[in-house]
């Protein structure tokens, strides 16, 4: 490659990827105060966490998403590594998770495992609003369970955790879509019911009505979605077992007073799943039209035709980004002020400071301090923008004396005290 190719258009260099974003501070507060919260939550329902590449080997996609899928069909990043191997940018959490816990034998040691996880996702979409390339879920995994009850439980601990978020104006949507003894029988009604429409439906529709039906269902195109109002719908087919799992979920999440709607042509754009799938929506238009802010279901075949025993796994994600924009408050306010300013004049001074708050923050205090030889006004102009909550002035005569002046930045009020009381003075404002 000549130096000119690999350096591209002048102006590449300098712009981040069509669809992938910066995350600065203070927005990055924000961030981490959702990670934190939903770290604690997914830990007290006892998942722990997994961490697997962002890269797979390219088939674990094709085979466990669906090779008929828009995934994959049209979003993967996929290329040849050095190697001359296809490997793909992870487009979702769930198959990575299910490669790990069979390439581990996680299932013997753990019958019973509960994973989550977070990370950067990339799907070559159309970006919009609340819709990128990259983009972060945070997820959890459950193998090992059959009973509907696990289903509500992680539909629980979402509303939990968005209630502790205090996101409110939620919509939760359930559906069963059956599993592989009920799919030929709805496949057949679908085929029934589109093809003397199919002049109606929209070029991928129509090429979905031989490969996929099922994934006419969940066509964004408008004339698809008026045909898709009158389809028939999978709960008039689903086996017994089926049914009785749907009901099963459907007492679990009374039980837990989750509110919920059942649509009955919910299909989610992913083709493993068996049986339960739902999603979360915010419905209070900060969010536009992608206003689905987690998805999920169950895909008990997924393990088994992986190569591994059978094993029934239900999970969901949710989208970072769309997360944070839904969640009330400014940025700022998430930010964690400094407990301690260091404010010196002259470089003894400084010294002394320097060595004070290192000190502290070996105590647990946040203590910055200025660097620069910036006048005591700058310097208490910095203070103030940081919102620390006390400022620490250390000038020559206060070295000489072995007093600091402590400055309550609340009360406006400031004192001298023996630079030996500073830490349990500290302690006391900040209680
Ligand atoms: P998904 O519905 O494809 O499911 O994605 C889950 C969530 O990720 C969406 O509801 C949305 O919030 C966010 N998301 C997806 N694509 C984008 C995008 N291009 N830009 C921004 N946010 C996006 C899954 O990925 C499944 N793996 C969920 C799951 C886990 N099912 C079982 N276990």
């Amino acid at each position: 490659m000549s130096g000119r190719d690999s350096q591209g258009p002048a102006d590449d260099a300098l712009r981040a990827v069509k669809g992938m974003n910066d995350i600065l501070p203070p927005d990055s507060a924000k961030w981490n105060y959702v990670e934190k919260r939903a770290r604690a939550t997914f830990e007290n329902h006892g998942y722990r966490e997994v961490r697997t590449p962002v890269v797979e080997y390219t088939p674990l996609f094709v085979r466990s998403i669906g090779d008929t899928t828009d995934v994959v069909e049209k979003e993967m990043y996929t290329f040849t590594d050095r190697d001359q191997r296809s490997l793909t940018l992870r487009p979702e959490g769930t198959a990575g998770a299910a490669r790990a816990f069979l390439e581990h034998s996680v299932h013997v040691k753990e019958p019973v495992t509960r994973w989550y996880y977070s990370g950067p996702m990339f799907r070559h979409e159309r970006a919009q609003k609340g819709r990128y390339r990259q983009f972060y879920q945070m997820g959890v995994e459950a193998y090992g369970v059959a009973e509907p009850t696990v289903d509500a439980e992680q539909i629980a601990m979402l509303m939990t955790l968005f209630g502790d978020l205090g996101i409110t104006g939620l919509e939760t949507a359930v559906n069963n879509v059956g599993g592989p003894a009920d799919r030929p029988r709805f496949r057949d009604a679908l085929v029934a019911y589109f093809t003397p429409r199919a002049g109606e439906l929209c070029p991928d529709c129509q090429r979905r009505l031989t490969t996929n039906p099922l994934r006419i269902l969940d066509c964004k195109v408008e004339g698809c979605k008026a045909l898709v109002a009158g389809a028939p719908s999978i709960l008039d087919f689903l086996s017994d077992g089926s049914r009785a799992h749907f009901d099963g979920l459907r007492r679990a999440l009374d039980a837990l007073d989750v509110r919920y709607v059942v649509e009955p042509r919910l299909v989610r754009g992913l083709d493993y799943y068996t049986g339960t799938v739902y999603e979360v929506r915010a419905t209070g238009g900060e969010l536009g039209s992608q206003n689905t802010l987690c998805g999920g279901g169950r895909y008990d075949a997924m393990v088994g035709e992986l190569g591994g025993p059978a094993t029934p796994a239900v999970g969901f994600a949710f989208g970072m980004e769309r997360l944070v924009m839904t969640l009330p408050g400014d940025a700022e306010g998430f930010e964690i002020p400094a407990d301690v300013f260091f404010a010196a004049h002259g470089e003894p001074a400084r010294l002394y400071c320097l060595k004070r708050a290192a000190e502290l923050r070996a105590r647990g205090f946040r203590a910055e301090l200025e660097h620069r030889a910036a006048s005591m006004k700058a310097q208490l102009k910095r203070a103030d923008r940081l919102k620390a909550r006390v400022v620490v002035v250390v000038g020559e005569s206060e070295l000489s004396s072995q007093q600091v002046v402590l400055r309550d930045m609340k009360a406006g009020e400031q004192r001298s005290i023996p630079a030996d009381d500073l830490v349990p003075e500290l302690k006391k404002l900040l209680r």
